[in-house]
């Protein structure tokens, strides 16, 4: 199934709009490859050598591999992108850009700070050239500061933001850092949603902006509500989950017989007691005082824990779960699942979360689709990342009007490959 535009012509909200991506690694190609499935038009730019995701070979037990010249982090991470190879330490390499700049209403770049400026692709001078530019950047620990030119990858994020200890148990010995990048992410997720704003600014107001994001500024955000209200109580720590002493042990997690996980989620908890503890079979404990409202729930945690757990251990996840379903009362649950589970989810399947794509190296894959949908400019899929310098000549020609002769004479002075 091709559905959302995949493969087909390109359709999405941010069709016609041209997007310069001079980014590297996850963090900025993540933002981009997200306008490119919106239907941007964007125009990867890479240094002769390439940007440097290319060579990530493995990832955790993931091999980067795909046969063909192809990786599988460089792909996630730069579908719907042409790709031109630009070495902007020449002349040559930034006329080229400054031409390219002044047809195009995005440019994103997450190199350290003060790079872009070193090579002449700062803000000030991009906005010169274009002033209705919108000029989205990245680095680690936000454009000021003493650490504000300090390099930084996903779990510096994760690290200094509190990510990691807000996923850790309280008594863990070692924080917990979540796999996949997510620090990385989010960052490009918020990347994503300044440039979309900037966007709207500038056809609202007439103006092009600079809008900056940062690990750190992105993860907080992601914690954004349980660090503002650790600040609105005196900035007290916000504690982990306490698994085996809850606050609410009607919103916790709790293993079957089959050692499957059910996350309970009910933020009203005395509206489900009375139905969960008939459909769990104990019914004996409904008016018991020490679990009679959520107060003295939360009081005596251990004890109510202690008889769930011993409860949910009697039936498998899958039976459990027919029980809620058919118990006339709408609990609120979810399984645990991993990520490979997610392919045979029949929600993830009917909404298309994950979708196909045909892609002309490597034939027919699945890939993680754009998480929203738009009703009248579907997203999709529409081309593969781009190799190294694949589109140079096809956009100095066709879109700068280059001829083979300057094509030549760039080719001279080292500025394209
Ligand atoms: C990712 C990161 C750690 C990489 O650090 P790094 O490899 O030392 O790279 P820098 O950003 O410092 O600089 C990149 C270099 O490539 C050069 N470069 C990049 N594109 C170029 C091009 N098209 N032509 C010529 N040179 C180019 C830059 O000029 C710079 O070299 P210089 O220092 O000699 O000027 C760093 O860029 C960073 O912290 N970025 C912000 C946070 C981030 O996005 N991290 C990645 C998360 S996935």
């Amino acid at each position: 199934m091709f559905s959302n535009g995949a493969n087909g012509s390109t359709t999405g909200p941010l069709k016609g709009v041209r997007v310069l991506d001079w980014t590297i690694w996850q963090f900025g190609p993540v933002s981009s490859a997200m306008m490119g499935d919106m239907g941007a038009d964007v125009i990867k730019i890479e240094s002769l050598d390439g940007d440097s995701g290319r060579g990530l070979w493995r990832a955790s037990n993931l091999t980067m591999d795909l046969g063909e010249g192809r990786n599988a982090y460089f792909e996630t991470c730069n579908r719907n992108k042409r790709g031109i190879a630009l070495n902007l330490k020449t002349e040559e390499g930034l006329q080229v850009l400054y031409k390219l700049v002044e047809g195009a209403d995005v440019f994103v770049q997450n190199f350290r700070k003060g790079v872009a400026e070193r090579l002449g692709a700062g803000y000030e001078t991009l906005h010169e050239i274009n002033p209705m530019l919108v000029y989205g950047s990245a680095n680690g620990y936000g454009p000021d500061g003493p650490d504000a030119h300090l390099p930084s990858f996903d779990g510096c994020g994760q690290a200094r933001s509190g990510l990691m200890m807000s996923a850790t148990a309280p008594d863990a010995e070692y924080p917990t850092r979540v796999t996949q990048g997510v620090s990385d992410q989010i960052g490009a997720i918020m990347l994503c949603q300044g440039v979309l704003a900037a966007l709207v600014a500038r056809h609202v107001q007439g103006i092009g902006q600079k809008v900056e994001t940062s690990h750190l500024s992105a993860n907080m955000w992601l914690q954004g509500m349980g660090m503002t209200m650790s600040l609105l109580n005196g900035g007290r720590d916000f504690r982990s989950y306490d698994r085996e002493a809850p606050t609410n042990p009607l919103a916790n997690l709790y293993k079957c017989k089959d050692g499957r996980c059910i996350q309970l989620m009910h933020l009203q908890p005395d509206r489900f007691w009375e139905p969960f503890m008939k459909v769990l079979g104990l019914d004996e404990y409904i008016d018991d005082p020490r679990f009679s409202d959520m107060a003295p729930r939360a009081e005596n945690a251990r004890e109510i824990v202690k008889i769930l757990d011993a409860r949910f251990a009697t039936r498998n996840a899958d039976e459990w779960d027919s029980a809620f379903r058919s118990s006339g009362t709408d609990f609120i649950y979810a399984m645990v699942q991993s990520i490979k589970e997610l392919e045979h989810d029949p929600q993830v399947i009917a909404n298309d979360y994950i979708t196909e794509f045909d892609h002309p190296v490597i034939g027919k894959v699945k890939m993680c689709n754009h998480p929203n949908i738009y009703s009248e400019t579907p997203s999709g899929i529409w081309r593969e990342a781009p190799e190294l310098g694949q589109h140079t000549e096809e956009i100095l020609i066709d879109e700068l009007n280059y001829n083979w002769d300057d094509i030549q004479e760039l080719r001279e002075a080292g500025a394209i490959l």
